[in-house]
C-alpha cells in the first residue's frame, strides 16, 4: 500500500506558519474574490477561500456579478480592485461564462496583485525563475513534495495535462526542481508508456480515474490533481468495482468525488499518492493564503 500524502496536515502546517507573518504587518491583508454567474463548484471553492481567510484574520471581500455581466463591466470592476488600497490580492474565479474575454480580464489584473499567477507577467517570471506569485495547485504539490521529503532532483516527471492553471506551470515548478519533465496530452501517443516512465506522476486531465494500473509504475509517487464529482450510480460501480465503501458512501450522500488517478490501482501500486478528497485540494487554498499575504507583505514593504 502507499504511503498517503496527506494534504490536509500540510495545510494546517502552512497556515500555521502564516500567523505570524499576518500578525507582524501594520494593515491585515485583504483578498478579493469575484465570482460570476453560478456555477456550483466555483461557489463551493469561492466559500472555501472565504472561510479560510477568516479563520486566519485576513479581510476577504466576495464579489459576485450575474452570469450576464459583459467583459467592459468586468473589466471596469478589475481596475475599481486595482485602485482599492485595502485590497492586496484579486482571485477572479474561473471558469467564466463563454461570452467573457477570460484572457483580457487575467491582463488587466494589476501583476503585483496578482495572487493566481495566471497573469502574463508573472509567468514569465515563473518561466525564467524569477521571485513571483506561483500558481496555487502545483505550487501546492511542490510543497507537499517537500514537506514528504520526496526530492525531486533527477527525478522523472511526468505531467498528464497541459492547462494553463495547473499542467504548464506545473512543468515548470517540477523543471525548477531538476527534475526530468514530460507533459502529456489528449494527442499523446502511447500514453501509458510515457506514463510508465515516471518517478512522479501527476494528473491533471479533469478525467474520472482515467489513469489506471495501466499507467502507473510500482513504486512511483503519484500525484492526483483531479477534483470530479460522479452523479451515476453506474459510473462508481464500474470505477470502484462494487467496493461497498464507496458505494455506501455514494448512495447516503448521491454523490461521490474522484481524481485523475484510479482510486483503487492507484494506492495498490504507487510508492506514495494523494488521496482525493484530503491531498492535493486543500494545498490549493493554503497557497492562495500564502500568495495573498506574500502580495501583503510587499505592498506594506516588510
Ligand atoms: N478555478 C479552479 N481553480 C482555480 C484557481 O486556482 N484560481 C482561479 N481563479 N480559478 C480557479
Amino acid at each position: 500500500m502507499a504511503q498517503i500524502l496527506d494534504g490536509i496536515r500540510v495545510r494546517d502546517e502552512i497556515l500555521d506558519e502564516l500567523r505570524p507573518r499576518i500578525a507582524a504587518l501594520p494593515r491585515r491583508p485583504g483578498l478579493a474574490v469575484v465570482l460570476v454567474g453560478s456555477d456550483a463548484a466555483s461557489e463551493v471553492y469561492v466559500g472555501s477561500k472565504v472561510k479560510t481567510c477568516a479563520s486566519l484574520g485576513l479581510v476577504s471581500e466576495k464579489i459576485t456579478r450575474p452570469g450576464s455581466i459583459t467583459t467592459a463591466e468586468l473589466l471596469a470592476l478589475v481596475d475599481s480592485l486595482n485602485a482599492n488600497e485595502a485590497i492586496d490580492g484579486i482571485l477572479v474565479q474561473m471558469p467564466l461564462p463563454r461570452h467573457i474575454d477570460a484572457q483580457q480580464v487575467l491582463e488587466r489584473i494589476a501583476p503585483e496583485k496578482d495572487v493566481d499567477g495566471f497573469h502574463p507577467v508573472n509567468v514569465g517570471r515563473l518561466s525564467i525563475g524569477l521571485p513571483g506569485p506561483r500558481p496555487c495547485t502545483p505550487n501546492g504539490v511542490m510543497q507537499l513534495l517537500r514537506r514528504a521529503g520526496i526530492d525531486v532532483a533527477g527525478k522523472r516527471a511526468v505531467v498528464v495535462g497541459r492547462s494553463d492553471i495547473v499542467g504548464k506551470p506545473m512543468a515548470m515548478l517540477l523543471l525548477h526542481a531538476h527534475a526530468t519533465v514530460t507533459i502529456c496530452h489528449s494527442r499523446t501517443v502511447d500514453l501509458a508508456a510515457e506514463c510508465q516512465r515516471a518517478d512522479i506522476l501527476v494528473g491533471a486531465i479533469g478525467r474520472p480515474a482515467f489513469l489506471t494500473a495501466e499507467h502507473i509504475r510500482p513504486g512511483a509517487v503519484v500525484i492526483d490533481v483531479g477534483i470530479n464529482r460522479l452523479t451515476e450510480r453506474h459510473l462508481v460501480e464500474g470505477i470502484w468495482r462494487n467496493d461497498g465503501i464507496a458505494l455506501a458512501e455514494f448512495d447516503r450522500k448521491g454523490k461521490i468525488l474522484v481524481g485523475d488517478t484510479h482510486p483503487l490501482d492507484a494506492p495498490a501500486l504507487a510508492g506514495a499518492w494523494t488521496p482525493v478528497p484530503g491531498g492535493v485540494g486543500p494545498l490549493t487554498i493554503a497557497m492562495l493564503m500564502t500568495n495573498t499575504v506574500e502580495a501583503a507583505e510587499r505592498r506594506q514593504g516588510c
